[in-house]
């Protein structure tokens, strides 16, 4: 295996304060706590307050990794910004990001890979590292869904929240684990099959069915899922993700420390885990207080981790995700 390129220098995230439960829902459609917590493991989600827009959650998480990397925001050679619910859209929510952080000018852009779009995002700067182009490379995956969900759509709106998360990538530059092992980006492999594209998407609001009154009152600009179709998907892929980048290093499951999925569906987490044959003790969960944050889902499940102390220095990480594309992808990184 070469040795790896890139390092996570700081990790970040923020989530806004309001809480919304399974009894708020139950107020709103015909659901039930039980019903929701049975399918998905969900309790609570999290919701962005009317004035919060999404460079707002992603600057605040950035700040907080920028913050542990001791790094600061002119420092910074590129940012990019994973997200499907931008701020507009033109210009990048990442040029807002850089804005509001004050960073100098550098590249700064949207990748839209859905659920997937952090892992996205860690394997492009990771490419920008590898390069020699740049140094110190921002990812954020950031998410606030709660604005493009169809509350009156019980089988989409009880799953998704809203939410940043962030990492800061420098140069490995062979830093070792206390046991010499290289501490890294060890491996990340990303993919995409527009076959099921139609599965997961928001029709709505873009070129192929502009905005206009009957869209609207349709809710055609809403989140619209067939969660069988994804469920089917995820659970396979999901598996598939974590065992090819885990091919790539040379490791086999239990080798790794910790595995932190996106969090989708706990039944959907718990097949995949299965399958990889991982203890349910090694799988980083929050998905019970977070829901789907998508993009930003697993960048905040490994911050609170981090600053919990369960993720420490030197352990091992596989994290893998899927979402709306299809696209999912794996990365294996060595704290
Ligand atoms: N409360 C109560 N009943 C509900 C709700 C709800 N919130 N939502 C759906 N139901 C009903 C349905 O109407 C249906 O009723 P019927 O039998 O009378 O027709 C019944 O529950 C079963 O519906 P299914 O769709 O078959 O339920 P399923 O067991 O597939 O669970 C779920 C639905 C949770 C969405 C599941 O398909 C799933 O998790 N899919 C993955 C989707 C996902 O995670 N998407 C997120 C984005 S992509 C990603 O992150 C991977």
């Amino acid at each position: 295996m070469t040795p790896p390129a890139s390092r996570i220098l700081g990790t970040g995230h923020f989530l806004p304060p309001t809480i919304r439960t399974n009894a708020d829902l139950e107020r709103m459609v015909e659901t039930s706590d039980e019903w929701i917590r049975e399918r998905t493991g969900i309790r609570e989600r999290r919701i962005a307050s009317e004035g919060m827009v999404t460079s707002d959650m992603a600057t605040a998480a950035a700040r907080s990794a920028l913050e542990a990397a001791e790094v600061s925001a002119a420092e910074l050679d590129l940012i990019i910004v994973a997200t499907v619910t931008p701020d507009m859209p033109m210009p990048a929510t990442a040029v807002f990001v850089q804005q509001k952080l004050g960073a100098r000018a550098c590249p700064a852009f949207d990748v839209s890979a859905a659920c997937a779009g952090f892992i996205f995002g860690l394997s492009i700067a990771d490419q920008f590292i590898r390069s020699g182009a740049m140094k110190r490379v921002l990812v954020v995956g950031v998410e606030l869904l709660s604005r493009v969900v169809n509350w009156d759509d019980r089988t989409t709106c009880v799953l998704f929240g809203d939410g940043a998360g962030a990492v800061v990538l420098g140069p490995a530059g062979g830093a070792l684990a206390a046991d010499g092992q290289p501490r890294g980006l060890l491996a990340a492999k990303i993919q995409s099959d527009g076959a099921l594209a139609q599965s997961l998407m928001i029709p709505g609001g873009g070129t192929a069915m502009p905005l206009s009154a009957e869209v609207l009152e349709e809710k055609r600009h809403k989140v619209f899922m067939r969660g069988q179709d994804i469920f089917k998907v995820a659970v396979k892929n999901l598996y598939s993700a974590t065992k090819e980048a885990l091919d790539l290093t040379g490791m086999t499951a239990d080798q790794v420390d910790w595995i932190c999925p996106h969090q989708a569906n706990l039944r959907i987490i718990d097949f995949a885990a299965s399958k990889l044959g991982v203890s349910s003790d090694k799988v980083l969960m929050n998905i019970d207080r977070v829901g789907n944050t998508s993009s930003a889902s697993i960048p905040i499940l490994l911050d609170e981790s981090i600053r919990s102390g369960k993720v420490r220095p030197g352990d091992t990480v596989a994290m893998c995700a899927l979402g709306a594309g299809i696209s999912w992808g794996g990365a294996i990184v060595r704290i």
